[in-house]
C-alpha cells in the first residue's frame, strides 16, 4: 500500500464487508485498517436476507458497526426485500445498529423509475424517524425525487448521509439543508470526475464524510481492484487536496462527524 503522509486516524463510513469478496479475509482487512489508522468501519446492509451476516461483523468486532435496510437496486423479486416499518425499527434496536439503509432511489439501473422504489424509500424514512437513527441514502440519476421524498417524509428530523456522492454541489447543499452529511468515495480520486471534485470543494468540513463502498470503487492507485476500508486514506487525501487543507484536517473532521451523526 502506498504511504500517505498523515498522523491522524480516520473512519470508513460505508463498506460491505459481508460480501463474498471478503470471506476468509477479515483478519487481513482489519490489520490493513490498523496499519493505515482506519479506526472504525460502518458495515452496510443491502437486504434483510444478508443482514445477519452484516450484524455478526458488528457483534464480533468492537470497531465495526452495522446498518439495516434494503438497497434501491434490489428489485421486488430479490430475496429479503419485503419489510415493514415495524420490522426495521425492531432490527434497529440492536445497539450496534447505528443507521437505517442503505436506502434511496436509483434510476440508473431502474430507468423506469418504479413506484416500489419510492414506496420503499418512504418506509425506510418512517423507520428511521420511529427509531431515532439516521439514514444512509443512495441516490443515482434521481436527485430531485430523492430530495423531494426526504422533504415530504421529514427525513431531516433524524438526518443521515448521502453516500458515495456523485451529484452537483447544489444537490449537496440541498441535502445539507435537510440535516444530511455528504460522503465521498473513491470516485473523487478519478480524473474525469469534475462534478464530484467541485462538490467536494463546496461541502463544508463539518458536513463531510469519507467512505470506500468496498468492495466497489477502489480509489486511485487501486482503481479496478477489490476495494477495502484501509484505502479510505486515499479518498481523504484527495478531498484534502481539493479543499486545500491538510489531510489531518479532513481525517479529524470526518472522524468527528462520524461520531456525531451515528451518536457514538
Ligand atoms: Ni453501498
Amino acid at each position: 500500500m502506498s504511504p500517505v503522509n498523515a498522523s491522524t486516524t480516520l473512519v470508513d463510513s460505508h463498506c460491505h464487508l459481508d460480501f463474498p469478496d471478503f470471506d476468509g479475509r477479515i483478519a487481513e482487512i482489519r490489520s490493513a485498517m490498523q496499519e493505515n489508522g482506519v479506526t472504525h468501519a460502518l458495515c452496510i446492509s443491502v437486504n434483510l436476507a444478508d443482514f445477519p451476516k452484516v450484524l455478526r461483523l458488528a457483534e464480533d468486532y468492537d470497531n465495526f458497526y452495522a446498518s439495516v435496510g434494503i438497497h434501491p437496486e434490489q428489485g421486488p423479486e430479490s430475496a429479503g426485500v419485503n419489510t415493514t416499518v415495524e420490522e426495521l425499527v425492531s432490527l434497529a434496536r440492536h445497539p450496534k445498529v447505528v443507521a437505517i439503509g442503505e436506502t434511496g432511489l436509483d434510476y440508473h439501473w431502474h430507468k423506469d423509475a418504479p413506484e416500489w422504489q419510492r414506496e420503499r424509500f418512504r418506509l425506510h424514512i418512517r423507520a428511521a424517524r420511529a427509531s431515532g437513527k439516521p439514514l444512509v441514502v443512495h441516490t443515482r440519476d434521481a436527485a430531485a425525487d430523492t430530495l423531494r421524498i426526504m422533504e415530504e417524509e421529514g427525513a431531516g428530523e433524524v438526518g443521515g448521509v448521502m453516500h458515495c456522492f456523485t451529484e452537483s454541489v447544489e444537490v449537496a447543499q440541498a441535502a445539507i439543508r435537510q440535516n444530511f452529511y455528504i460522503s465521498f468515495s473513491g470516485i473523487v480520486t478519478f480524473k474525469n470526475a469534475a462534478i464530484v471534485h467541485e462538490a467536494a470543494r463546496g461541502v463544508p468540513l463539518d458536513r463531510l464524510l469519507v467512505e470506500t463502498d468496498s468492495p466497489y470503487l477502489a480509489p486511485v492507485p487501486y482503481r479496478g481492484k477489490i476495494n477495502q476500508p484501509a484505502y479510505v486514506r486515499h479518498v481523504a487525501e484527495k478531498v484534502a487536496e481539493l479543499k486545500g487543507v491538510s489531510v489531518d484536517v479532513v481525517n479529524s473532521a470526518t472522524s468527528d462527524n462520524f461520531r456525531a451523526l451515528f451518536k457514538l
